[in-house]
């Protein structure tokens, strides 16, 4: 096999020196996700959640974006630096939100309400942040909705849970696109009530991403770098947590004193990975800073259209010190 598509068997420590050589003299920026694997997220410049590499992304002086992440992340790095190189490890790491909303269907809708305006996650293409009139993340969406007067209607879209969790936070009505993250929309409610019952002393933190029955017995509920926060400071030592696994990494890392148990999807199950977020590895990471691709490529009118959405929601932020 030729060494643009395998690694000649390198060994994991391999890659990793090599993964830094190549960073170092293609002054590359590596940006990974909090729920990539341990190996890329302890590589990476940056780790963060999709506020914070949002963020970080904006203010890149780097010659080459290696975005270990999904897909619309990736995108929304391109989209802040349409004249630096962007690449992804792999490109069919998407995301079920992403996918629920087709710019098509989403035009249909979004023509049905033409008195409101659009708040999107991030979570999207860039085809749907073109049509969105400010971008949100789990990081700051309450924020962004409370920034409009209260008898702004809005279509929030594309996660429903997320939506409806900021209506009965706000006391809003927003109308909600209907899709969901594969990955929370699944976590067990009886899994949760068990949990909870076998671990009374155990707080349970949940991301917004979850249905609002899991959401309801939280005892805390944010964002990826919101729970980890929240478990740094928060003093109690155990912690059912309700997201994605890769979180443990850091949690772990920053509070090895304290215990946390992960919410099962099911019986059967007792991880709950992105399997797009999961299909980064250390060698796909190394052939694409190798091989610089594969590339996120968008058109100038694309990237002009969905970076006004995103730009505002950076002002925003910045406005009310979610981010400095
Ligand atoms: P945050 O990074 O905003 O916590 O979102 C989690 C997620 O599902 C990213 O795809
Ligand atoms: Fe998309 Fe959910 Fe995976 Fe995040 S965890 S990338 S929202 S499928």
């Amino acid at each position: 096999m030729p060494e643009n598509v395998k690694s000649k068997n390198l060994t994991d420590q391999e890659l990793i020196r090599r993964i830094q050589q190549l960073k170092s003299e293609k002054n590359a920026v590596l940006l990974a996700h909090y729920y990539q694997v341990p190996e890329i997220q302890d590589l990476a410049d940056y780790v963060g959640d999709s506020l914070g590499l949002a963020q970080k992304a904006a203010t890149g002086k780097s010659d080459l974006i290696v975005f270990a992440g999904v897909h619309f992340m990736a995108e929304t790095a391109k989209i802040l630096n349409p004249t630096t190189k962007v690449v992804l490890p792999d490109l069919e790491a998407g995301c079920s939100l992403a996918d629920s909303c087709p710019k098509d269907d989403f035009a249909a809708f979004k023509a049905k309400y033409p008195d409101h305006i659009v708040i999107s996650y991030i979570n999207c293409t860039a085809d749907i942040k073109t049509m969105s009139d400010v971008i949100c993340t789990s990081g700051n969406a309450v924020q962004i909705v409370e920034s409009f007067a209260r008898n702004q209607k809005i279509i929030f879209a594309p996660d429903k849970n997320l939506g409806g969790y900021i209506n009965r936070v706000t006391g809003r009505n927003m109308v909600l696109w209907d899709g969901t993250c594969e990955v929370h929309d699944v976590l067990s409610t009886e899994a949760v009530i068990n949990l909870k019952l076998d671990n009374p002393d155990a707080k349970l933190i949940a991301h917004p991403e979850c249905k609002a029955a899991v959401l309801e017995l939280a005892d805390f509920i944010g964002s990826t770098t919101a729970m980890l926060n929240f478990t740094k400071t928060d003093d109690s030592k155990r912690y059912i947590v309700a997201t994605e696994t890769g979180i443990l990494h850091q949690m772990q890392k920053d509070s090895p004193g304290k215990e946390f148990l992960i919410v099962p999807t099911d019986e059967t199950c007792s991880c709950n990975d992105c399997p797009y977020m999961k299909l980064n590895t250390l060698e796909k990471l190394y052939l694409c800073l190798k091989n610089e691709q594969p590339e996120i490529i968008l058109n100038d009118e694309v990237i002009k259209a969905a970076e006004v959405p995103i730009r505002r929601m950076l002002d925003i932020s910045k406005k009310l010190n979610l981010i400095k």
